[in-house]
């Protein structure tokens, strides 16, 4: 008897126990922490205006769930809830099999230098994002810096030859457009070693002449697909966004290193160009390495 009496006092005391935890667990509910040893979703336990965040503790299925205001930023850590990343497409992540094949090709490209100012700053971002460019140089330019044209050709840079005195080839007859050409070739070879094959004419001024002499001397003529105005002095924003919404595959973005202050507006938007243009899926080239 006495020993079924107390085996009814701890099945009684058992269930008052059990009892206790299920209004302690349910009254917790609407509270600010509790431990709970079975795995809550998120929304589950989510109160109005608060955010839960999961701390999941090694080595069992205990979860302790933390209320934060809802202002404070969204931070989950679990295996049910993952980190959602924004994929940076680009040179340093694989493509997956569809893509890959049909990469999209843009080329930055800086016309009238080098100088010692704005060119080396544009190598130094470059060099920094791990970019290759495309530089037209004036043979005037590259006479006076012939260092830094050295050290575009060193980083793995193209070049193009924009003429010896940026002179409007249009307004020339075929001896003044050669002599323009293959003196700045000759200043160009002096500092790196070879004439380039690229060629862009300045202020895109172009002629038949112009057109007969280039393909007489196997020059690939370079135009642009998308003309920033950073020598105007056209704000940072304007030229990003230009850049974001008018660079299609295998564009060409003209910009300069080189004539006057505003120049400087091209090297401080340069990071974010670069950026914004690997994060919508472009691998950025030398000119080169663009279809004609
Ligand atoms: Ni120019």
């Amino acid at each position: 008897m006495e020993r079924e009496t107390r085996t009814r006092k701890k099945r009684l005391l058992a269930l008052v126990v059990l009892i206790a935890v299920m209004a302690w667990t349910a009254g917790c509910s609407a509270g600010q922490s509790i431990g709970l040893s079975a795995l809550v979703e998120a929304e589950d336990i989510t109160s109005e205006g608060s955010t839960a965040v999961y701390v999941p503790e090694s080595g069992s299925d205990r979860q302790e769930v933390v209320i934060k205001p809802a202002d404070d930023s969204v931070e989950r850590v679990s295996e049910e809830v993952t980190v959602i990343e924004t994929p940076k497409l680009g040179g340093a992540v694989e493509q997956s099999e569809e893509t890959a094949g049909e990469q999209k090709l843009a080329a930055l490209t800086f016309d009238d230098g080098p100088d010692a100012k704005y060119t080396t700053a544009i190598l130094d971002i470059l060099k920094e994002k791990g970019v290759k460019a495309t530089f037209f140089v004036v043979g005037t330019q590259v006479e006076k810096y012939p260092d830094v044209m050295k050290r575009i050709e060193e980083e793995g840079h193209a070049i193009g030859n924009h003429t010896q005195g940026h002179e409007n080839l249009r307004e020339l007859g075929r001896t003044g457009i050669l002599q323009q050409i293959t003196e700045a070739d000759e200043a160009i070879e002096q500092a790196v070693g070879d004439a380039p094959s690229l060629f862009r004419a300045p202020y895109g001024a172009i002629s038949d002449t112009l057109l007969d002499v280039l393909e007489e001397n196997e020059r690939r003529l370079v135009g642009w697909t998308v003309d920033t105005r950073d020598w105007a002095g056209t704000s940072i924003a304007d030229m990003r966004e230009m850049i974001r919404t008018k660079t299609e595959a295998n564009g060409i973005i003209l910009m300069h290193s080189f004539g006057g202050k505003h120049i400087r507006n091209t090297v401080e938007m340069l990071p974010g160009v670069i950026d914004d243009l690997q994060e919508l899926g472009f691998t950025l080239v030398t000119v080169d390495q663009i279809e004609e």
